[in-house]
C-alpha cells in the first residue's frame, strides 16, 4: 500500500551544450531521493527539464544563425542524453516552449491581471542577461550584476509589474512561521536579511526589447519574463490551470524543490508570492546546495574550467560517479572537487570496502560449500551484533535522507559494510574450513554474510541501483526475493540453497597517480579545444563588434538639443521619477527621468541638459514622457550632463 504521495523537483536547466558536473549535482541528488521514497512506499512524481525562453538563448541562437526554437530543440535533445546516460529516474521533462507550459503560463498571466496583481508601467533599471535578472542600482555590486559579476545592462521599457511587495508581510510570515521552508537555516538568514528586510519592490515580469517567450496574452507586445514562466513550470507540468484534477490535485504542493544556492532568491521569494497571489499552497520545502567548486571557483563554460561528467562516467561508471558526489559533499555547502579526491573516494568506499566484501563472500561461498549459500546453523560469538546492525540501519538511513542529508544516509550504510568486513576477521572462516568440526559454525558464518551482502544491496538502490542489481546476480537472486526496503528489517530472508555466481570485481581498484596523467592530458587536449573555442569566440565577438558599431547615419538619426529645464517635479506615482518641463528653443517637452535619488527637483531648475529629442513617446507610471535626458553613472552616483548653451541648439 501506498505511504502516500511525494512531488520533487530540480530547476529547470538552461539549455547549454555541455552540463558539468556542477549540473548534475541537482539532478543526481534528486533522483537519488525519488528513488529513495519510491523504494519506501511512495508514490512519487519526479519532475525535471529545460528552460528555454530568454534574451540570453535568443542572442547564442543568432549567434549560431538558427532560430531559438531551432537551437533549443539540438540541445535539450543532448540534455536528455546525459540525465540517460546518468540514469535519472525523472517521471516528467518538461520543456517551457511545449505547447501546454505557454498556454498556461498565459492563462496563469491573464489570472494574475484580472486580480490587479500585474499591472503595467515603466521599468528602468539595470539587467543582467546571463542570470536573466533585474537589478536596481543600489544592488549592484561594483556596477556589476551582484550574482554572477558579470556586466549589466541599462533597461528602459514599458513593462508589466507583478505586485511583490504586496506580499512582503506573507512571506516574513512563511519563513517565520515554517522554519523547514527553506534549508539550510544559514540560507534563510539570508534571503531575509538581504531581501525581504530591506523591503521588496514591484517586480518587472515583461520585456518588449527582444522576442523569444511567451507572449502576455492581452498585449502581444509584451513577452512574459523568463524566470516567471520558469518557475511555474512545477505547477504546469501537472496540469495547472487547466486541468486541476489530476496529478495536480494529487501532487501540489511539492515535498521538496531542490535547487543551487545561487537561485533560493527566485525560488523562495518570488515563487511563493506567485502562488500567495494565485491563492494556491507553497512547496513544504525548499532545499538550497551548495556548489561544486573547482580550484579556480565556480565551473562556469566561460572559464574554461569545467568537468564533464560523460568522461568520469564512462571511466568510472554511473554508480561510482552518483556515490561520490552525494557522498563525498555536505549537501548544504560547497565542496572542492579534485579528481585526486574522486579517485581516492572510489578506491577506499567502492573498490576496497564493498567490491572486496562482495568478492571475498562469493569467493568463500565457492570455495567452501561448492558455491551453495548454506543454511545457518550453529550460532556463535559476533553474530547478534552484525545483526542488530543489519537490521536498524534503514531507520537510521530514513532518517538522515528525511532531513537531505545523502552523505550522513551513505555513512550509515557504510558502517555496516565495515562492520561485515570486521566479522570475515573476526570469524575467520579460512580458520573454520580447516576443520570439518566447524563446518556447521562455518555455514552460519557464510550465510550471515551473504545476508548481510543482501541487506547493503538493498540500502544501496537509491544511490547505486546498477551496483545492487549485480549484487543480486552474484548472490542468485532476482528482483522481489528479498529486494524490497520491508525485507530488510529482518535478518534471514535470503533463501539458502541458491547458487551464487561469481562476476567481475564491482568497482576495479584504480592506479591513482596513473589515472590522474591520464586525465590531465585528456584536460590538455580538452584545454586545447578550449582554446580553439576560444579563438572561435573572440573571432565571433569580434564580428558582433563589428556589427554592434553604428554608422555616422545610424547616428545622425538621433536628434539631441539642449533643453533648459523650466520645472521639475515629484511624480506623483513613483519615488524614482521625477517629471521636467523642457525648454527646447520655442518649445516645451515634458520628459519623465528616473533620477529622484541623485536630484532634488529645486536643484535643476535652470540647468541645461540634453535631451534625445526624437525618442518615441511613452507613459512611465500614468505621465507621458516626450524624450530622454543624458546622464552619465557611475558605481553609486548619477550626474546629468549640461551644456551651457542656448536652448535648442543641436549637438552634433
Ligand atoms: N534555469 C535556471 C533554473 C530555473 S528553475 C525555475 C537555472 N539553470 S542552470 O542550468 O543554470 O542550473 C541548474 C542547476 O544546476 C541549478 O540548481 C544550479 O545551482 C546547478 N548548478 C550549476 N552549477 C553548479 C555547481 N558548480 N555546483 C552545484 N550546482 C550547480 O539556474
Amino acid at each position: 500500500m501506498s505511504k502516500g504521495r511525494f512531488y520533487i523537483t530540480t530547476p529547470i536547466y538552461y539549455p547549454s551544450s555541455k552540463l558539468h558536473i556542477g549540473h548534475t549535482y541537482t539532478t543526481v541528488a534528486a533522483d537519488a531521493m525519488a528513488r529513495f521514497k519510491r523504494l519506501t512506499g511512495y508514490d512519487v512524481k519526479f519532475l525535471t527539464g529545460t528552460d528555454e525562453h530568454g534574451q540570453k538563448i535568443e542572442e547564442v541562437a543568432k549567434e549560431h544563425g538558427v532560430s531559438p526554437k531551432e537551437y533549443v530543440d539540438k540541445i535539450v535533445d543532448g540534455i536528455k542524453k546525459l540525465w540517460e546516460t546518468m540514469e535519472i529516474s525523472y517521471d516528467i521533462f518538461i520543456r517551457t516552449t511545449d505547447e501546454y507550459h505557454e498556454r498556461r503560463i498565459q492563462q496563469i498571466f491573464q489570472k494574475l491581471y484580472e486580480k490587479g496583481d500585474i499591472y503595467k508601467s515603466h521599468y528602468e533599471g539595470w539587467y543582467c542577461t546571463p542570470c536573466e535578472s533585474f537589478w536596481t542600482e543600489t544592488q549592484l555590486k561594483d556596477g556589476k550584476c551582484p550574482d554572477c559579476g558579470r556586466d549589466v545592462e541599462l533597461t528602459q521599457e514599458e513593462a508589466y509589474f507583478f505586485k511583490l511587495s504586496k506580499y512582503q508581510d506573507r512571506l516574513i510570515k512563511l519563513f517565520e512561521e515554517n522554519p523547514e521552508f527553506l534549508l539550510p537555516e544559514s540560507r534563510k538568514n539570508e534571503m531575509i536579511s538581504n531581501f525581504l528586510k530591506p523591503g521588496l519592490e514591484d517586480l518587472c515580469v515583461s520585456r518588449t526589447s527582444f522576442d523569444w517567450g511567451i507572449k502576455v496574452p492581452f498585449d502581444e507586445k509584451h513577452i512574459i519574463y523568463v524566470w516567471f514562466d520558469a518557475v511555474c513550470n512545477y505547477i504546469t507540468a501537472l496540469g495547472y490551470p487547466e486541468i486541476q484534477e489530476e496529478d495536480y490535485k494529487k501532487f501540489w504542493p511539492a515535498d521538496v524543490q531542490l535547487v543551487g544556492k545561487e537561485i533560493v532568491r527566485f525560488h523562495t521569494i518570488i515563487w511563493p508570492a506567485i502562488l500567495m497571489a494565485l491563492d494556491i499552497p507553497i512547496p513544504k520545502k525548499v532545499f538550497g546546495h551548495g556548489w561544486i567548486l573547482l580550484e579556480g571557483g565556480k565551473m562556469s563554460k566561460s572559464k574554461g574550467n569545467v568537468v564533464d561528467p560523460v568522461v568520469l562516467v564512462e571511466r568510472y561508471g554511473v554508480d561510482a560517479l552518483k556515490y561520490f558526489l552525494l557522498r563525498e559533499y555536505s549537501f548544504g555547502q560547497d565542496g572542492l572537487f579534485t579528481n585526486e579526491v574522486l579517485l581516492n573516494r572510489i578506491n577506499s568506499d567502492l573498490a576496497n570496502d564493498l567490491g572486496n566484501l562482495v568478492s571475498r563472500t562469493i569467493a568463500m561461498i565457492e570455495k567452501y560449500n561448492g558455491g551453495i549459500i548454506p543454511k545457518p546453523k550453529t550460532k556463535g560469538e559476533y553474530d547478534e551484533d552484525l545483526e542488530n546492525l543489519a537490521t536498524s540501519v534503514w531507520s537510521k538511513v530514513e532518517e538522515r535522507m528525511n532531513k537531505l542529508n545523502y552523505s550522513g544516509a551513505l555513512e550509515e550504510i557504510w558502517k555496516l559494510v565495515g562492520r561485515t568486513n570486521k566479522y570475515i576477521d573476526e570469524t575467520t572462516p579460512w580458520i573454520l574450513a580447516k576443520d570439518d568440526e566447524n563446518k556447521d559454525r562455518l555455514d552460519t558464518v557464510l550465510y550471515n554474510l551473504a545476508e548481510s551482502i543482501r541487506i547493503i544491496s538493498v540500502l544501496i538502490r537509491p544511490f547505486m541501483d546498477k551496483t545492487a542489481r549485480k549484487i543480486w546476480v552474484q548472490l542468485g537472486i532476482d528482483e522481489g526475493q528479498g529486494t524490497g526496503w520491508e525485507d530488510i528489517m529482518e535478518f534471514g530472508k535470503l533463501e539458502s540453497g541458491i547458487k551464487v555466481h561469481k562476476q567481475p570485481p564491482l568497482f576495479p581498484r584504480i592506479d591513482v597517480q596513473k589515472e590522474l596523467k591520464e586525465l590531465a592530458g585528456n584536460n590538455k587536449n580538452t584545454e586545447k579545444n578550449e582554446s580553439k573555442n576560444q579563438k572561435k569566440e573572440n573571432k565571433k565577438s569580434k564580428k558582433k563588434k563589428e556589427k554592434d558599431q553604428i554608422s555616422i547615419d545610424d547616428f545622425a538619426k538621433i536628434d539631441l538639443k539642449v533643453a533648459e529645464v523650466i520645472e521639475a517635479k515629484e511624480h506623483p506615482n513613483a519615488d524614482k521619477l521625477l517629471v521636467l518641463q523642457l525648454k527646447v528653443g520655442d518649445e516645451t517637452r515634458q520628459v519623465v527621468s528616473g533620477i529622484a535619488e541623485h536630484y532634488k527637483p529645486q536643484e535643476l531648475v535652470g540647468q541645461k541638459l540634453i535631451l534625445v529629442a526624437n525618442l518615441k513617446p511613452v507613459k512611465l507610471r500614468g505621465i507621458e514622457s516626450q524624450g530622454m535626458i543624458l546622464a552619465a553613472s557611475t558605481k553609486d552616483k548619477l550626474t546629468l550632463v549640461t551644456a551651457d548653451i542656448e536652448s535648442g541648439t543641436t549637438v552634433s
